[in-house]
């Protein structure tokens, strides 16, 4: 399989940094033994709290070289001072280098608008972040495909085919995050329908070629290889904060 990009979203999770730490040893030893094998980029994006931590023991074990520390989002500016935002500077002392966006539990259970999507976007391409932008419909009903449309102009206004290259593109159906009651992942098939949906608007409307693209929602060590044959990666939620499970999904890159 070519290199991968898996990304471990750990939303809320785990409780305590006790079990951080343990979800961190097993990756260590896993990943330790795989040595030079270890071919994919596996980003980690814990709650903010322990950014500053997780980010030490990569700097102090073997872990440095395998994980790269991504965040869950950023503040929409780095100037306009807003009471319990994390703006981008910060995020960088702390060695972060990717920054979720747009994700859409941000989107629909606290009302992140588009608008404020494209700003915290444009703010996390001002400091180097690489953005994992996420997309995705809510239902997928007889106008989904217009309702991606409006959404990745909304989230892309104003960027040029450069910026957007530098984004990771996570398609991430809403209707499958496991968060959500009734939730069941998508089918590799019927979500490479949707990218294809998404590849059209951004070749016309932006003039970017084939972006990489992701597949979230649901992924867990019984479907992540098929994810992972037909897309670029897989953006993990709950089955990242699980130790085994997380390692069989890696496990299934071999
Ligand atoms: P899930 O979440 O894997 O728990 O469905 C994915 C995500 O929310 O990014």
């Amino acid at each position: 399989m070519n290199k991968k990009i898996i990304i471990a979203n750990w939303k809320m999770l785990p409780e305590t940094w006790a079990e951080a730490e343990q979800i961190l040893d097993s990756l260590n030893e896993y990943l330790g033994e795989q040595g030079e094998r270890a071919e994919s980029s596996i980003v980690i994006c814990p709650p903010f709290v322990f950014i500053e931590e997780v980010g030490k023991v990569f700097g102090t074990t073997s872990l440095g070289q395998y994980l790269s520390l991504g965040a869950q989002d950023i503040a929409t500016s780095d100037s306009v001072v807003v009471t319990g935002e994390i703006p981008g500077p910060m995020l960088q002392g702390l060695g972060v280098r990717y920054v979720i966006i747009g994700h859409s539990e941000r989107r629909w259970k606290i009302g992140e608008s588009d608008e404020i999507v494209n700003r915290k976007l444009k703010t996390a391409l001002e400091n180097g972040f690489i953005p994992v932008v996420c997309i995705g419909e809510k239902e997928r009903d007889e106008n989904f495909k217009k309702f991606l449309e409006d959404q990745l102009c909304g989230t892309f206004d104003g960027l040029s085919a450069g910026d957007l290259q530098k984004c990771l593109i996570a398609y991430e159906p809403v209707w499958a995050i496991s968060t959500n009651p009734g939730a069941k992942p998508d089918t590799p098939e019927s979500a490479l329908e949707s990218v294809k949906t998404i590849e059209k608007v951004l070749s016309s409307t932006f003039q970017v070629p084939r972006p990489t693209f992701l597949y979230g929602g649901s992924v867990n060590s019984s479907n992540a290889r098929q994810f992972l044959e037909e897309f670029d990666g897989v953006l993990v939620g709950s089955a990242s904060v699980k130790k085994e499970e997380f390692i069989k999904i890696l496990i299934s890159l071999k």
